[in-house]
């Protein structure tokens, strides 16, 4: 999968995706990540990307046309349209759901803002759609735009060692992840839970999943209120 990120600080992602998973997979030719600096494509002497509001105002907004060359510079090169994405506090919230229908494109766009904001015509000529991490505001778009491809990254074949990886992780079946344990068998005092030993699956399984349902209950009910059958699950377990 391809990621090209349009930005005033290419640096940040190779350092932070450079490593680990995600630098593994870059080498493995699983993932290109491509950050491309804005300031490359202004017109003006100074290479500044960025002017005062109209209509006055705290701060300073980027301008469009450094922008929307650098967008042109890599569409020009393709015969067909990846969707661009602007990361903004403005956009749909970032969710594994998110993720996974994220996970089929070919090709991304990122877009990360800086400053007070970025033209508003620039965003309405190139941007099919605004994602946010959170209900929080962050300096600029980079930080988010490492999360998104991380979060969509994992997802792609080969890059995490077998789906399992991911198919029992917490939010990708709408619940939070059972507890996990490793040697030693007793650490402080406290023993690993006896079902895990018995090398009976079904009962493993079982386990794992009232673990899933209850950790959900307590953790995140918001999880729960508005899932019908995982409710009456939970009825059934008696796990209220
Ligand atoms: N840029 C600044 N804050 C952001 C957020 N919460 N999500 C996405 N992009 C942002």
């Amino acid at each position: 999968m391809r990621f090209d990120v349009l930005t005033l600080f290419p640096d940040m992602f190779r350092h932070v995706l450079g490593e680990s998973i995600t630098g593994r997979a870059q080498e493995k030719g699983l993932l290109v990540i491509n950050p491309i600096d804005i300031r490359d494509f202004t017109s003006n002497k100074h290479r500044k990307v960025d002017d005062y509001p109209f209509g006055g105002g705290k701060g300073m907004v980027m301008t469009a046309q450094p922008i929307y060359d650098a967008y042109m510079s890599i569409v020009k090169e393709l015969d067909y349209k990846p969707k661009l994405i602007y990361m903004s506090p403005q956009g749909r919230p970032l969710t594994q759901k998110l993720a996974i229908e994220l996970k089929e494109e070919k090709h991304l766009i990122l877009l990360c803002g800086h400053y007070e904001g970025i033209d508003e015509r620039v965003i309405e000529e190139i941007v099919d759609m605004e994602v946010s991490i959170g209900d929080y505001v962050l300096t600029g778009g980079e930080l988010p735009a490492m999360v998104l491809i991380d979060c969509i990254s994992r997802l792609v074949p080969g890059v995490l060692p077998s789906e399992e990886a991911y198919s029992e992780e917490s939010h990708f079946n709408g619940l939070l992840e059972y507890p996990q344990y490793t040697r030693p068998y007793e650490f402080n005092g406290k023993k690993v839970p006896d079902v895990l030993l018995s090398g009976h699956h079904a009962n493993i399984n079982k386990w794992r999943r009232e673990q899933s349902l209850k950790r959900t209950l307590q953790k995140r009910p918001d999880l729960v209120e508005g899932n019908k059958e995982l409710q009456e699950e939970i009825k059934k377990l008696k796990l209220y």
